[in-house]
């Protein structure tokens, strides 16, 4: 439980009117926004837990059994037999072991590595083992429906795999729709993986990794090979209500960038970087690549966060290995890159002078702005 009720009580209205004034006058959020483990809590009980979180991918866990825990929250995901994916609390309903500790396959049965008791892939109580005594796993008083796996709302849009932790929010349908509207020209029936990269754990805020994520400001300066071809002259900001990001359109760019040497050929096309508020990240790269990005926040420490990407394909061709291999790669040096900028941006915030937080830019950071008042918004309440 937070120790803040309201958002009133941590931001005073005067800290929030900064925080969403005029692009020019608007402040980054306060640094003790991003570091507070009762804010980090408030944000989850108003925000987090009421909406839908992306949290895996279909990809990652294709056969019956497989399983893997949710980076950063005690939740973890399986493919039950009848290919349902599903999200349990990872707790043991005897006394509370962790059930899944990594990527595995729990075969037929969730077996709890402490007194070895049994769960269906489907959160059913299969056996309390000896509970009642030697070989007698069951136990009168003992109800398998009461102590089986405690579910949490889950539901699949294309590749990727949400929660809604608390239970209440609106449909996944609901949820995606101005992001599917937005990519209505993408076939997502056709997204193939072939790539991905990770940072486990990062020790920085997932709002800061996320704010990143979304502006275009820091592309020619901190990606100046790997996105050597992205034009600084040519970036539309995406700033409409739930979606928040940037464009790119080099076609019709005067290459003002292009003085920087160029290093690849992947990330030089046109591209559109979109949020679905809180944490949906899809990138679409011409003509046919996506890039997911998942930020997930650490329920337990606010200074920590837990990032990868993942590639897909779009068309039907097939990707070669060797092309695979330099997107992974790209996309590698691209995060390492990042990564050095949010760790710099964690060290620089300890300073008090960030007490009252940076400042956006008008020209183009509006897309943080907007990331802001989804959040507030969404705290108010
Ligand atoms: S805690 Fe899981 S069986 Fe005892
Ligand atoms: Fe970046």
């Amino acid at each position: 439980m937070s120790a803040i009720k309201n958002i009133e009580d941590f931001l005073s209205e005067q800290e929030q009117a900064r925080v969403l004034g005029k692009l020019g006058l608007a402040r980054r959020l306060p640094r003790k926004v991003y570091s507070d483990h009762d804010f980090l809590e408030l944000e989850y009980t108003k925000w987090l837990d009421r909406t839908w979180l992306m949290v895996g991918r279909v990809h990652e866990i294709p056969n019956p059994g497989d399983a893997m825990p949710i980076p950063g929250h005690p939740i973890f995901l399986i493919r039950d037999s009848q290919q349902t994916i599903r999200a349990f609390y990872n707790s043991c309903r005897h006394r509370g072991h962790e059930l899944i500790s990594g990527k595995c396959n729990a075969g037929a049965a969730i077996v709890c590595p402490y007194h070895h008791w049994a769960y269906e892939l489907n959160g059913r109580l299969k056996a309390a083992t000896h509970f009642a005594g030697y070989r007698q796993h069951s136990h009168p008083d003992l109800d398998p429906e009461t102590f089986g796996l405690k579910a949490i709302r889950t539901a699949v849009w294309n590749n990727w795999i949400l929660i809604n932790i608390n239970g209440e929010a609106p449909t996944l349908e609901e949820f995606v729709s101005p992001l599917a509207k937005f990519y209505q020209d993408v076939d997502f029936s056709q997204v193939k993986h072939f790539a991905t990269v990770r940072r486990h754990p990062l020790a920085v805020n997932w709002k800061t990794a996320m704010e990143n994520n979304i502006e275009p400001y820091h592309v020619p300066m901190v990606h100046p090979c790997t996105a050597g071809g992205h034009p600084f002259d040519n970036h539309r900001i995406i700033d409409d209500g739930p979606l928040v990001g940037c464009a790119v359109d080099i076609e019709d760019s005067s290459f003002t960038n292009r003085a920087v040497a160029k290093s690849n050929q992947q990330l030089d096309s046109s591209g559109r970087f979109v949020l679905r508020v809180p944490n949906l990240y899809i990138a679409a790269h011409a003509p046919d690549k996506l890039v997911d990005s998942l930020i997930l926040p650490d329920r337990s420490d606010p200074g920590k966060c837990w990032i990868s990407h993942a590639c897909y394909n779009t068309s039907e061709a097939d990707v070669s290995q060797q092309e695979a291999r330099l997107w992974q790669d790209t996309q590698q040096q691209v995060l390492e890159e990042d990564v050095a900028v949010l760790e710099g941006v964690a060290r620089g915030f300890r300073a008090p002078v960030m007490d009252d937080g940076g400042v956006i830019s008008p020209a183009w950071e509006a897309c943080v702005s907007g990331f802001y008042r989804s959040m507030l918004t969404a705290l108010k309440f």
